[in-house]
Formats: structure tokens, C-alpha cells, sequence
């Protein structure tokens, strides 16, 4: 297990680029196994759980190469994979696996989806019910991995699923490319829309607008594409800025996809100077995002907005601990679900840094404060060990975090450039 001890920053000025974003990658790769022939992605990531969908498609017989910072791709359609020697390992990462039991319901084979132990806890039944009901066979052990799946011909189906999920909702369509007809998602919420972005720029037949997508049986062409810069990492280091009286920060090339942009808002309501611009627009709205520290306020986040914040709300927690007054988190019981269990793990460990909170069962309150130094736990979290490096960035003393290694799921470099990037930047 890493152990990482974080100390105080008071203010800093920097200028940076993320990482190539995850969400976007999963996608790149698994469209790009489905298009036929050769395509090229630009700036893949590199994390843990975008390799864990390359592997996997690896062993479902798609061949891949690396040049510099291109990735080729020998696409083979979904009628072109190959059946695996064994189980398919997706790592810790439920995008793998809600995504390739769309994509492996509707091909010619028996396959059998595991992960890890945090991954082998969380629900699969949500893309296990819309794809049985368009004909798929499954089994799971009491709605969790490991997922067997019989590929067959599937038939298109109407959805509403129980969950605002941009994985579910992907699921199904990655499913409906193998059917004849019209599959359609109806969503609770607007979820991101990057599988039907890519679908539409990659030539399948596919219509969306906010919280609704169907897509018709179609293949998809091999393509160039280049990943952005993942905005779920920037949150990080937007929130440090935006906590921090005199910090300035500009990020640079990266992905503003308005499903995952709720928390510049979030921060702008609470009194922060954040300005963010989309340059570019497809398929993916990629631009730069400006923010200067200030005195923050407190904040409310539900309904509709809670799947546009849900990989940033243990960050925004952060900044509910350092602003003015009392945050309210609702709507969000699926924060349980992520992980870890977000809430629990989350309150408990901001806790040990003297923050003051109240649990409930789809959510939190915090009472901002002070901060002060601890010893913390990411319990394998990824996003919990970065939110928590932010917290320790901002309490006084210095902070050890245990199992800071889980960072690899989504940012591998994050302690480097927490280090030196910002640290070298500081005031
Ligand atoms: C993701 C969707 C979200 C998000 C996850 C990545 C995606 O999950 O939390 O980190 O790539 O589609 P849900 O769809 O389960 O909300």
C-alpha cells in the first residue's frame, strides 16, 4: 500500500493539461473494436481501467497498436470477435463491464465478465433487466458479478430505466447497433452523452437530445479520433483553485461535455470565479476552464443535476468543508454504489479532518470550517484518495493519505503533478 503525506498550499498560479479522459477512452476503444477495419485514436488513456478494456478486448481477438501517442485499432465488428480462453477480467472498472454486456449480448458468445473485489460488489442488474428484456441471457450472482452472458440475436426494446446512468443507458444502445428497429432509452435524468456522440460521428444510425437516445441496427466506420483532456481530473485541481484566496488556474484542452460540467456551476454558484469556453465541438466539446480562488458559499444539489456532479461530488465536498455556511447533497444514493460506498467512506474520512457532516441515506449535509491535518484513508477509491489530497492541500499540518495508489484507476500521474505541477507553482 503507497502512503502519500500532502502539506498545506496556500495559493498558486498554473497552467495545465489533464489526462486523456477515461469515459471518452472506453468508448474510443470498444467502438473502435466494432467499426470494420482500421481506426486511429489520438491521446488514449493510459489508466488502469482503460487498459482493463483494451485487455478485454484483447482476448475477444481485436488487435491493437501503439505508436508515440497513437493507438491503432483492427476493428472486427461484433460478428468478428472471437470467443475468449477464459473469464474476461474488467479490473475495477464498471464501465468495462456495463459496456461489453451491451456489446456481448448480441454476439455469438459465452462469456463470463469479473472484476476485482470492489467491482464484484456492485449492481449489475440495472443493465442485466433492459438486456434480458431485449432477449439476452445472463446470470449473475445475486445481481453482482460475475456476469455469464450467452450472446444471441436480440430484438430492440423501449427503456426507462430506474437510474439516471450514462452506463446503462450505453449498454442498451451498444445492444440495440445488433437488432432491427428502433431501441430507445428514456431517462430520469440527462446523463452524458458520449456514446451517442461517437456513435453519430462513427456513421451509426442513432438520434438523442437531453435525457432521451434511440439507435437503429447499424454498423459503425472506422475513424481518427482524438480523446480530450478528462474533466473529472481537472475538478481537482479546479476546486483547490477555487478554494484558495489568490490562486489562479487555467486548464487547457480539455472535455466540456455539459453532462459532466455541473460542477463548474456548482462552483460559480458558490461565488467562485470560474469561466469555461468550448473551442472545438465535435464530437466532443473540448475547451479551456479559467478559475480564481475566492470566499466560497455553501451549496444544494439534487435531483437533475446530482448525474451531472456524480463523479465530482467528493471534491465538491471538499469545498462544502472549506465554504461559508451549510451544503445539502440529495437525490444522490447512487454515490453508495460507485467504488466504494461514497458517503460512508467519504464523510468518515473528511471527519478524521475535523469536518462536520450529517449522513443520510441519498446523501450529506457539511458545515464548512476548518481543516486540519490527519491521517486518511482512500478505501481503494480513486476519486476519494484525489479529493482527499485536495482537503490535506487546504488543512493545516500535513495530511497522510493510505492507499494513494488507487489514483491509477483514472489519473496514474496525479501524485506527479500534484507534486510538481502545482507545487512548483506556488505562491
Ligand atoms: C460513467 C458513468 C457514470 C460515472 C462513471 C463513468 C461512464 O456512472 O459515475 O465514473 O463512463 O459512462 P453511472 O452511469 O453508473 O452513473
Amino acid at each position: 500500500m503507497l502512503n502519500k503525506v500532502i502539506s498545506s498550499i496556500l495559493s498558486f498560479h498554473a497552467v495545465l493539461q489533464m489526462p486523456p479522459d477515461k469515459s471518452i477512452s472506453h468508448r474510443a476503444l470498444m467502438l473502435g473494436a466494432l467499426a470494420r477495419g482500421t481506426s486511429i485514436i489520438h491521446n488514449l488513456s493510459f489508466a488502469d481501467d482503460v487498459r482493463s478494456t483494451q485487455d478485454c478486448l484483447s482476448a475477444l481477438g481485436v488487435d491493437f497498436a501503439v505508436q508515440g501517442e497513437v493507438l491503432t485499432v483492427q476493428g472486427v465488428g461484433v460478428e468478428g470477435l472471437r470467443q475468449p480462453a477464459g473469464a474476461l477480467d474488467c479490473g475495477n472498472s464498471g464501465t468495462t463491464m456495463r459496456l461489453l454486456a451491451g456489446i456481448l449480448a448480441g454476439s455469438k458468445m459465452s462469456v463470463t465478465l469479473t472484476g476485482d473485489e470492489s467491482l464484484q460488489r456492485r449492481p449489475m442488474q440495472r443493465v442485466v433487466k433492459p438486456l434480458m428484456a431485449m432477449g439476452g441471457d445472463f446470470s449473475t450472482v445475486e445481481g453482482r458479478p460475475p456476469l455469464g452472458i450467452k450472446g444471441c440475436q436480440l430484438q430492440a426494446v423501449v427503456w426507462r430505466p430506474e437510474v439516471a446512468s450514462a452506463q446503462v443507458k450505453s449498454a442498451i444502445l451498444l445492444a440495440g447497433l445488433t437488432c432491427a428497429g428502433k431501441t430507445q432509452v428514456a431517462e430520469l435524468h440527462p446523463t452524458r452523452d458520449h456514446t451517442e456522440r461517437m456513435l453519430k460521428a462513427f456513421g451509426a444510425k442513432v438520434a438523442y437530445g437531453p435525457a432521451w437516445a434511440e439507435v437503429e441496427g447499424s454498423t459503425i466506420a472506422p475513424f481518427e479520433f482524438r480523446v480530450p483532456g478528462d474533466v473529472s481530473a481537472a475538478a481537482f485541481f479546479v476546486v483547490l483553485a477555487a478554494c484558495l484566496p489568490q490562486a489562479s488556474l487555467r486548464i487547457e484542452g480539455v472535455g466540456l461535455n455539459p453532462g459532466r460540467t455541473g460542477f463548474l456551476e456548482v462552483l460559480r454558484d458558490m461565488g467562485a470565479s470560474v469561466h469555461w469556453e468550448v473551442e472545438t465541438e465535435d464530437p466532443e466539446p473540448t475547451g479551456f476552464i479559467e478559475v480564481r480562488g475566492s470566499r466560497l458559499q455553501g451549496f444544494s444539489i439534487a435531483k437533475d443535476l446530482v448525474p451531472r456532479v456524480i463523479d465530482e461530488l467528493p471534491v465538491l465536498a471538499v469545498a462544502a468543508a472549506c465554504a461559508e455556511g451549510r451544503s445539502v447533497v440529495r437525490d444522490a444514493t447512487e454515490l453508495r454504489f460507485k467504488e466504494s460506498d461514497r458517503i460512508r467512506a467519504l464523510l468518515g474520512e473528511l471527519n478524521k479532518l475535523g469536518v462536520k457532516s450529517e449522513e443520510y441515506a441519498d446523501g450529506f449535509a457539511i458545515t464548512g470550517g476548518r481543516l486540519s491535518g490527519a491521517v486518511v484513508n482512500s478505501h481503494g477509491d480513486h476519486r476519494l484518495a484525489m479529493a482527499l489530497a485536495v482537503a490535506g492541500a487546504l488543512a493545516s499540518g500535513s495530511t497522510t493519505i493510505h492507499g494513494a495508489e488507487s489514483v491509477a484507476v483514472s489519473y496514474p500521474d496525479f501524485w506527479d503533478d500534484f507534486a510538481h505541477k502545482l507545487r512548483g507553482a506556488q505562491l
